[in-house]
């Protein structure tokens, strides 16, 4: 969702935190905006509608902002107001002495911004977020009026625990104050936020991607934790001023992993990646000499894994995905009853947690509200409480109780797509683990994990196809209507098919069970509607033929993901793409691979911006 980065140190804050907004575009970008303290006190601000870039622009009139050593700026993806200047971040309280970033959603803001009118305050925005800088605000001068400073604290670091005491829902935050002009204050519950700490200066950023280029040591902050920032010192707290000795953590990733590189965009960059993250997904975790599956992060919870009744696999969008052929896949090799379901559907519906329940949180960020509040719902019922989770010291990651990281390395493209594979590959690593712990031979592991193995040469053969890809996009990008089928393990891939069109094109795309078709969408087909279909060789190919000669009758025109060499195919299709053969379970790794490159391609050939699709975030870290 929004993206914040906020800076306090020795050198000029702007150029930095224009750069760090530039690294978290992709988590909102309807609006951003900058604002700095300069060291005669005064408090510059600027907001901008539209991207970054929009913001670069004003900047670079006249008056420009002076050099200052404390700011913050914001990149927003709208919840309460319409995308305006007026909306847009820092707010600021009515004297303009308080100003403050915002990630989340504060849930009592009516209330807020009634009984703060009530009390003379005027507002200038529709958001929540100008509440908070109001309350702020309004303590602020209350305690200064009072003249109540603790010792050890600043007044704007007790105005801002004052304030979110009263505040319920979610926040990142980062204040500052002009009459403090050396001290930031950050706090969260339920957004994150990140401290990185560098030499005699500090940068807080909602995720890795801002700080990286600054420093690799990092201290993530927990809920209902803040720290109070000043050039060459910081303290932590709880926001009940409770001291916290930091943990200082290391960062994972490399620059280089944020970086374009030389292709056009990051989607494309991530598809491509896909051979090398399975690789890095697989790397000491999958020993083919010994047909062993080795996963150090649920190693401990062994005993309780194989003996568990249930498992409910959870997630979001592409991750909720993953989830579906981690149910089949989970069925087929461990013989585990599984489910898989929306987070956002488990969490108020009261699920049944039963003893022996496993519940698995996928996300790629670690960070989406709802697959997080699932996960501590499940945990609060009883649940073993596993995350399937790639950016490293997420929330999820940190508050479960054991898990399998993707390393899949950072995704940028909002559309997520080297996620999901590595989010199948360690599905199918769990399953293994557990099958081979209960029925499953030594011959038929072995198997697997050979297979496993080599997907990410065939995937580098799928990749070659992106050429014959493209024209197949070229043909279909102006149709308005498509739907994607499959069955069996090919279901959710259909499914993820057409949300990678969706989300990226804006083309109205449906995804089902092949066999589902008749009972309503085959009403939908007409002539020249592009129809993809995943037919590769197995147990119900023969089946899916079937439905594709349902569809050419109705004069659909049928795109296939078939298998190399399948030369029956072409009689049925319009078009082939093919894909390596390989054990059914691990098909979906190849045939979403040409399903990736046609949204792709359609996208680039309709003109919309891939990386960063409208109404579009990539963390989503509100309900
Ligand atoms: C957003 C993104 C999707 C992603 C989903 C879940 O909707 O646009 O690409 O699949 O969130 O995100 P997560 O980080 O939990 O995997």
């Amino acid at each position: 969702m929004c993206g914040i980065v906020a800076y306090v140190g020795r050198k000029i804050a702007q150029p930095l935190l224009i750069e760090g907004l530039k690294r978290l575009e992709y988590r909102g970008y309807d609006s951003a905006g900058i604002a700095v303290i300069d060291q005669k006190g005064a408090m510059h601000i600027r907001r901008a509608v539209g991207r970054i870039s929009v913001l670069e622009d004003a900047l670079q009139r006249v008056p420009t902002l002076p050099d200052a050593s404390l700011g913050m700026a914001h990149t927003r993806w709208a919840t309460h107001g319409a995308p305006t200047e007026a909306n847009a971040h820092p707010h600021t309280d009515d004297t303009g002495r308080i100003a403050l970033v915002h990630n989340g959603i504060i849930e009592n803001y009516a209330a807020l911004k009634k009984f703060l009118t009530n009390k003379g305050h005027a507002f200038s925005s529709q958001t929540d977020t100008e509440v908070l800088a109001m309350l702020i605000g309004d303590l602020y001068a209350d305690m200064q009026v009072k003249n109540q400073v603790l010792p050890g604290t600043s007044l704007l670091q007790q105005a801002v625990q004052a304030a979110l005491h009263e505040v319920d829902g979610t926040y990142g935050i980062a204040v500052i104050c002009k009459d403090e002009p050396d001290t930031l204050v950050v706090a969260r519950k339920g957004s994150p936020l990140i401290i990185g700490v560098g030499q005699e200066e500090y940068i807080v950023a909602s995720d890795a991607s801002a700080i990286v280029e600054h420093t690799t040591q990092v201290v993530y902050l927990n809920d209902n934790e803040m720290a109070v920032l000043k050039p060459g010192s910081f303290r932590t707290t709880t926001i009940n001023n409770i001291t916290i000795s930091p943990v200082i953590s290391q960062l994972e990733n490399k620059l280089e992993e944020y970086e374009l590189g030389d292709y056009e965009h990051y989607m494309l960059k991530e598809i491509f990646e896909q051979p090398s993250a399975i690789r890095n997904c697989l790397r000491g975790r999958a020993e083919q000499k010994e047909s062993r599956i080795v996963l150090g992060g649920i190693v401990d919870h062994t005993r309780e894994l194989v003996r568990a009744k249930r498992f409910i696999l959870t997630g979001q969008g592409t991750a909720w995905h993953a989830g579906l052929v981690g149910d089949y896949l989970m069925e087929d090799l461990a013989k585990v009853t599984t489910e898989c379901t929306y987070a956002s559907e488990f969490r108020y519906r009261n699920p049944l947690v039963e003893e022996g329940t496993v519940v698995v949180a996928i996300s790629q960020s670690g960070e989406t509200a709802d697959t997080l509040a699932a996960l501590r719902e499940a945990k609060e019922k009883g649940a073993l409480a596993l995350g399937i989770v790639n950016v490293v010291g997420s929330t999820i990651a940190r508050e479960t109780d054991g898990g399998i990281y993707l390393h899949a390395g950072p995704e940028i493209g909002v559309a997520s797509t080297k996620a999901f594979t590595c989010q199948c590959v360690v599905l199918t690593m769990l399953a293994l683990f557990l099958g081979r712990r209960k029925f499953m031979s030594q011959s038929v592991c072995h198997e697997m994990i050979d297979g496993l193995c080599a997907v990410p040469e065939q995937i580098e053969r799928v990749l070659e196809q992106s050429d014959h890809v493209k024209q197949i996009a070229r043909e279909f990008c102006d149709r308005e209507n498509w739907l994607f089928l499959g069955r069996g393990y090919h279901f959710p891939v259909a499914l993820e098919g057409a949300l990678k069109l969706k989300e990226i094109s804006y083309i109205h795309s449906e995804g089902m069970p092949a066999a589902e078709m008749k009972h309503g969408p085959i009403a939908l087909i007409n002539e020249g509607m592009p129809v993809v279909f995943i037919a590769t060789k197995g147990s119900q190919y023969d089946k899916v033929i079937s439905n594709i000669e349902e569809v050419r009758a109705r004069g659909g025109k049928i795109i296939v993901v078939a298998t190399e060499g399948d030369t029956n195919i072409h009689k049925y299709s319009d078009h082939v793409i093919e894909v390596p053969h390989a054990l059914e379970p691990l098909q979906p790794l190849l045939s979403v691979v040409p399903l990736q490159l046609l949204a792709y391609h359609c996208a680039v050939a309709r003109d919309c911006n891939v990386d960063k699709p409208r109404n579009l975030a990539k963390s989503v870290t509100v309900e």
